[in-house]
């Protein structure tokens, strides 16, 4: 698919000779972390033989020029004999490697890949800390800079960055490895007036001035994480605390609506402590971006980044702050070696989310998201082209799983497992893996081998009943797969068919729905409608004009299915202030594929949103506008 230096090629390259690193396979010195690392092919460094232990970051956030700039100090844990550190770096500017005694130390950049950027070498000369100067590009891929028109108070512009899955490297000259962990800390200077907010404690929460009238913020993370987890955001953010350790950042404007979404939020975490044993971050707060935000949520650790188009007033889209927190154990504590084994992040995470939901509101809240969510999955499979297609695997290549598949296929996995072994005992597992594989990265084979010793423990029947290897590495779905089911969605289903079967918009009840049953039924609606049909829906659910940003991208993918104009302008207002990618991706996709009436539509829209999207999401974009119609 892409090509990349393997690691053996590189250490072949620079000379290292790979007996000297097969003799070195024991723990390292300092004992942090193994010295065993998976072969993750989405970075170029070799840990084996030198490995990012500590990075301490000095960055000033430049608005005007749309880039961070400043230095890195790192820590290297190297191999004896080990010549240099190769890291990961895309589209850094780098002005200056140096030890600490300011002598410079030789580097030399590779080829740059489209997706992975390159190596970054730098000769070690018996150093085990090293300092980089450097600079991000203006587009790196991990940053957005908002104008502060794209703001909700307007006044002021924002910065945020979004790590995962290699996108750090952008900003960060570090081993952008989720396998390799680091512990960080960070001083960031900003213009007077805007605050600065990280992924790790808060040193000094009211920022320092500086002598040229600027503020500093200092911050760090003494446990080593994965350095996708760095996230900064600098904003002209308000605070407002929810319990003794939680709060909530956003923008003043969005500040109280935000509270009061999350006021469960003490809820949530005591009842994850009941499930899974501590939380182990220390607080616990989360910020609200501006819409362009591209995810749902991201689980940045003392600090989830939430979309604002979950603050819907019914508290209906708490479920992503529940899997944003899971994350706290399933991810940010037992990382994903690789991104092949991406689903024991967010199939845990999945899984664990809809654990809380039900300790915090019960059993049918609960299957109201799984019973959406087995839905979500069958027909992932489905449009990956069937239950043989080799992207409906949990464990392959990084990035092959199709959809949300990690997520749903992940999650039903482990819910199979529960069912057959019982809820108590595979509990007490969980809680014991978690404890097991603290701080450390973790495969699909190491788990399975941890779940055989820890909980078949050589039980012949339950292996066979479990179908472990298939669920991990066979296409398609096992048939012991779990299917929880919804009352509430049972009830919609009713609605849905009276509709369907030409019964009037007005005799649908949707009084009190919450986001997901809006979406239950949006989605059963049949895509081929009458515009006769689609105005009556319109106008008498009131589609176009929602506050919920959920319930107007289910409908725009039925007006667009139909080429409904009358919904253009709404449409074209929402892809320009909305950049969360699950929301929009289905809307640019439907549109290209409406051709000659799609396409002006897509493009003339993304024309206006794209400066105020995020990279990701303008390249997302752009990769489905430049697909052809089929
Ligand atoms: N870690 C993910 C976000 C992510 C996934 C970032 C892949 C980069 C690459 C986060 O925890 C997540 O899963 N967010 C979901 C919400 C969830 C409730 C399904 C989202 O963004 O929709
Ligand atoms: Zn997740």
């Amino acid at each position: 698919m892409r090509s990349f230096i393997s690691a053996a090629a590189l250490l072949l390259l620079t000379g290292v000779s790979s007996m000297a690193l097969a003799q070195d396979a024991q723990p390292m010195a300092d004992g942090a972390q193994s010295a065993s690392f998976a072969d993750d092919v989405w970075t170029y460094a070799e840990p084996e033989t030198a490995r990012v232990s500590h990075v301490d970051l000095d960055l000033v956030a430049d608005f005007e020029n749309k880039r961070v700039y400043g230095t890195a100090v790192l820590d290297i844990v190297a191999e004896p004999g080990a010549q240099s550190v190769v890291l990961d770096d895309k589209g850094l500017r780098i002005d200056l490697v140096t030890d600490m005694d300011g002598t410079p130390l030789p580097i030399s950049v590779g080829e740059q890949d489209e997706m992975l950027g390159a190596p970054l070498r730098i000769r070690l000369n018996g150093n085990s800390k090293i300092k980089i100067s450097y600079a991000s590009a203006p587009g790196a891929e991990a940053l957005q800079w908002l104008p502060k028109e794209a703001t909700a108070g307007g006044e002021k512009p924002y910065l945020f960055s979004q790590g995962q899955p290699i996108n750090n490297r952008s900003w960060i000259p570090t081993q952008d490895s989720p396998g390799i962990r680091q512990t960080w800390e960070a001083r960031i200077t900003v213009p007077q007036g805007l605050v600065a907010v990280m992924s790790g404690d808060k040193l000094t929460p009211d920022g320092v001035p500086t002598a040229d009238g600027r503020v500093s913020y200092r911050f760090k993370m003494d446990n080593a994480v994965p350095p996708y987890l760095i996230a900064l955001a600098v904003g002209d953010l308000a605070f407002k605390p929810l319990g003794p350790n939680s709060g909530v950042y956003t923008e003043v404007a969005m500040l109280d609506a935000a509270a009061d979404e999350f006021q469960d939020v003490e809820k949530m975490i005591a009842a994850a402590e009941d499930l899974y044993g501590p939380y182990r971050w220390g607080r616990y707060d989360m910020l609200v971006l501006p819409p362009s935000f591209p995810y749902g949520g991201m689980e940045n650790p003392t600090l989830t980044f939430l979309t604002p188009t979950i603050i819907t007033g019914d508290r209906s889209n708490t479920d992503v702050v529940a899997h944003e927190l899971a994350h706290s154990w399933s991810g940010n504590l037992v990382t994903n070696a690789t991104w092949s084994d991406s689903w024991l992040n967010e199939g845990f995470t999945t899984y664990f989310e809809n654990r809380i939901m039900e300790a915090v509101y019960g059993k049918d809240r609960a299957a109201l998201y799984a019973d959406l969510d087995y839905g979500t999955m069958l027909s992932d499979i489905a449009a990956a082209g069937g239950m043989d297609a080799p992207a409906t695997r949990l464990h392959g290549d990084p990035g092959e799983t199709a959809g949300q598949l990690d997520y749903f296929k992940g999650s039903t996995f482990l819910r199979t497992i529960e069912k057959a072994v019982g809820r108590d005992r595979f509990d007490a597992y969980l809680r014991g893996y978690f404890d097991r594989f603290a701080f450390q990265p973790q495969t699909t084979a190491g788990f399975l081998t941890d779940l055989r010793a820890h909980l078949i423990k050589g039980d012949a029947a339950l292996e066979r009943e479990l179908k472990l290897d298939q669920w991990a590495y066979q296409p398609g779905l096992p048939d012991n797969a779990v299917h929880i089911q919804s009352a509430t969605l049972a009830q919609v289903d009713r609605e849905l068919a009276a509709f369907n079967a030409g019964g009037p918009v007005s005799a649908v009840d949707t009084q009190g729905w919450s986001t997901q049953q809006w979406m239950r039924f949006l989605r059963g609606i049949p895509r081929e409608q009458s515009a006769a049909r689609l105005q009556e829906l319109d106008e008498g659910l009131n589609l176009s004009g929602n506050g919920n940003a959920y319930v107007r991208s289910a409908w725009y993918e039925i007006a667009i299915a139909n080429r409904y104009d009358p919904a253009v302008p709404s449409l074209k207002q929402y892809l320009t202030t909305v950049g969360r990618m699950l929301l929009i991706r289905p809307l640019y996709q439907g549109l290209a594929a409406q051709g000659s009436w799609g396409r002006p539509i897509a493009t003339d829209a993304f024309a206006q949103a794209k400066s105020g999207y995020h990279p990701m999401t303008a390249a997302m974009t752009e990769r489905i506008l430049a697909e052809p119609t089929n």
